[in-house]
């Protein structure tokens, strides 16, 4: 079999990531410099100094990568970048990075989804079989897609209002704790008790989710002690908050995966580190490892090979950021 190299390039958020992957399966090297120290003290992510952060940086990922892997871009076949989502002026770093080295290196240019890509992490460990079932969740997303074959994307649920992992991060800043709150609450909730009182979000037997009415009420509940100068226990805290969620989302998956006959099912996205989401991992159930859930170039290299084998190569001069890109249904 032909050995085609697609050097992927993640910049959408505050990961600068790049990766050589083989066939969309075999990761040959992958470097990313993370801003999340940056951020920690900031409650979030500030576009404008992710943006810069990635420009600085990028160029030397780059040179790391190469470097890492033993290899010369000759030695590879085409570029996948994440188009969309994300924050502009992040993508726009790597779509310009991208677009250079396919002018200057005559290079095939691919454009890539980074929620469908986060389902292609699966890919790097495990083959991906069909039908699939995949639960995206990440800072920005939580949707429920079902795979008949590869690329062909069918949303057959999701949230309402808020991602999973930007609830967590809500939460998270209303504790006080470091950005990102996901796996902040995750270790505090190991050490917890069930000692408050949260609604479940959205309880019912659809595959749709809603986060902002546990948010608000963990909003009001903080107020309320502050107000009366009474201590919250952020573990036990934690813990009664990622229960609910959990819960919830664990429910969910279930209901999925009795209404849809699928050979393999998936949990991806930032917020599959979680410790008890990984505790979902079976044969069937494909959880990759923790450096390929959250934002990395490994699964934009791996889609990106089925694109190419696809054929779906970009115009160099049309090409663009999508900063609101959804998954396509095909
Ligand atoms: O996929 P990702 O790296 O970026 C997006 O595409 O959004 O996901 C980041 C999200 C953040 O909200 C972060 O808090 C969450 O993943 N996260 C976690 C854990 N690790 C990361 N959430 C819960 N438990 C964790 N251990
Ligand atoms: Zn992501």
């Amino acid at each position: 079999m032909n050995k085609i190299n697609i050097l992927g390039i993640e910049t959408s958020c505050d990961e600068t990531s790049l990766a050589i992957v083989q066939n969309g399966e075999k990761v040959i090297a992958m470097v990313t410099n993370t801003q999340i120290e940056e951020f920690k003290d900031l409650g979030g992510v500030v576009p404008e100094m992710a943006s810069r952060m990635h420009a600085q940086n990028i160029f030397y990922v780059y040179e790391a990568l190469l470097k890492k892997a033993d290899m010369t871009i000759s030695d590879i076949d085409a570029i996948a970048v994440t188009q969309g989502p994300g924050l502009i002026g992040s993508l726009l770093v790597g779509i310009n990075f991208a677009k250079t080295l396919a002018i200057e290196y005559n290079k095939k240019l691919i454009a890539i989804n980074h929620m469908e890509a986060h389902i292609y992490a699966c890919n790097l460990e495990n083959e991906m079989k069909f039908p699939h079932l995949s639960l995206i969740v990440s800072g920005g997303h939580t949707e429920f897609i079902y795979m008949k074959d590869h690329l062909n994307f069918q949303k057959i649920g999701g949230t309402h209002d808020d991602a999973l992992g930007e609830c967590y991060d809500k939460v998270g800043r209303m504790l006080k704790l470091p950005y990102p709150g996901g796996p902040e609450i995750d270790e505090l909730a190991q050490n917890g008790i069930d000692e408050y009182d949260l609604p479940y979000p959205l309880n019912d037997n659809t595959l749709d989710f809603s986060f902002s009415g546990i948010k608000s009420a963990c909003h009001n509940l903080i107020n309320t002690k502050q107000m009366k100068n009474e201590e919250i226990n952020k573990e036990n805290f934690a813990h009664s908050f990622q229960k609910r969620v959990l819960g919830v989302v664990n429910k969910k998956f279930d209901i999925a995966l009795e209404k849809h006959d699928v050979i393999q099912a998936s949990i991806v996205g930032g917020v599959s580190a979680n410790s008890e989401l990984r505790k979902r991992k079976t044969d069937k159930i494909i959880i990759p490892s923790i450096e390929y859930t959250t934002d990395n170039a490994a699964m934009i290299g791996s889609i990106g090979y089925f694109y190419y084998l696809e054929n779906k190569f970009e115009d160099l001069i049309q090409f663009d950021v999508k900063v609101n890109l959804e998954i396509k249904h095909t």
